[in-house]
């Protein structure tokens, strides 16, 4: 197979999608493998070692995904690369469909095989392409939030740890799965005092039984979120409701409820944010204010910490392109049933029922055997 890896064009987007080491193993199973020019700078990776691994170094996009049979991306396609996706061709990314009805009905309309890193099910039937991005995220969530707690930020001036005498941050983070449990194991070494909720019950005492003593655990209802709210210095959205939208748990008039200058950073805006205020920032912009609270919703977090997020994401990414690569989608998908479940789109049809669901589009189920 011939497998392209093009350089991301999004805005502040530093990793790449192979490394060499997946060349390497690409060339030598017999599949050719080209890299766009410049496609692993962002992570420190020269071209110099792409081709000493067995990649054809490619000048520009368009040639990529005119030879390539599958195309292995990181962020979604952009409008610029639309045009350039074809029939029947394997697009590798992540997509985050159910945030944008725009990016849905253009890339169906291509006729690609879009296979989505994040609903991709592993064999213990978690999400394993999303869990390290989320990991990135929620330990940098901390480290963000911090940052834009500080008053030259537009924060209320407040130290995470406080110090002796003066009492530390109180950190809300809403939903307790991979980016919440890793963003209250980074709050909790900062000495904060960290609350995070969520619906499942069996994952808040998981969460209780490995925390330390300084983080607490909450049933997610209204009540509890909005008694939250008006403690919180630093707010991490991390709720996820796989495939679909993030439900709106804080709204507008709740802002009114916080202190001025608190922070949210949330996190689940890829799913459409899970604060109704929250609008897609960039890491050259990342914040903005609305009733004075500090508002960051990046889309790729893991982006800005490039090299740890590239060589955390192919770890997981790899072995899937490399199945795909030597038996086609469809026999990797005979394998694993998990991989029929990052299938997307496929011959122009939706074949997501969750983002068929929030846009109402048909949707078939991709039957890996016709
Ligand atoms: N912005 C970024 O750069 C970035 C990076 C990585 C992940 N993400 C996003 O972060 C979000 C969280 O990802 P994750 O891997 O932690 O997901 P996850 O599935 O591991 O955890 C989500 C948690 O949300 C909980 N939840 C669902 N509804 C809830 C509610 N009403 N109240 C409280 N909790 C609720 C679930 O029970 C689950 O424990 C996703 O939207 C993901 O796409 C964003």
């Amino acid at each position: 197979m011939i497998v392209g890896v093009p350089r991301e064009i999004k805005k502040d987007e530093y990793r790449v999608a192979l490394l060499p080491f997946g060349v390497e193993e690409l060339t030598r199973a017999g599949h050719r493998v080209l890299v766009e020019r410049g496609a692993g700078l962002g992570s420190g990776i020269p071209d110099e070692q792409y081709a000493e691994n067995g990649a054809e170094i490619v000048d520009s996009a368009a040639d990529i995904f005119g030879r390539a049979e599958m195309v292995i991306k990181v962020k979604e396609p952009l409008p610029a690369e639309w045009p350039l996706l074809r029939p029947g061709q394997i697009l590798f990314t992540y997509f985050h469909f159910a945030a944008d009805e725009t990016l849905t009905r253009a890339v169906l309309a291509t006729g690609v095989t879009a296979v989505a890193y994040e609903t991709l099910r592993g064999a213990k039937g978690d999400l394993p392409c999303l869990t390290p991005m989320s990991e990135v995220a929620g330990r940098m969530s901390i480290q963000e939030g911090a940052k834009f707690l500080e008053r030259p930020q537009e924060g209320r001036g407040i130290l995470l740890g406080g110090v002796p005498g003066v009492p530390p941050a109180h950190i809300v983070i809403l939903g307790g799965g991979v980016v919440g449990k890793n963003a209250a194991q980074i709050a909790a070494g900062f000495q904060a005092d960290v609350n995070i909720l969520d619906i499942n019950v069996d994952r808040l005492r998981y969460l209780e039984d490995i925390m330390p003593a300084n983080v607490n655990t909450l049933y997610s209802d209204r009540h509890n979120v909005r008694d939250q709210l008006v403690l919180a210095d630093l707010l991490i959205g991390a709720v996820l409701i796989e495939g679909a939208r993030a439900p709106h748990l804080v709204r507008k008039e709740d802002l009114k409820l916080m202190k001025p200058g608190a922070v949210i950073i949330d996190v689940a805006i890829d799913q459409g944010g899970c604060v109704e205020t929250s609008r897609p920032t960039t890491h050259s912009q990342p914040t903005y204010i609305v009733d004075g609270i500090v508002h960051y919703c990046v889309t790729n977090m893991p982006g800005a910490v490039g090299r740890t997020s590239t060589y955390a994401l192919c770890n997981v990414t790899f072995p899937y392109a490399m199945q795909i690569a030597t038996r086609g989608l469809k026999g990797a998908c005979q394998r694993d049933r998990g991989l029929v479940n990052a299938v997307n789109m496929s011959d122009g049809r939706l074949t997501n029922q969750a983002v068929a669901d929030t846009f109402g589009i048909p949707c078939v189920e991709y039957d890996p055997r016709a």
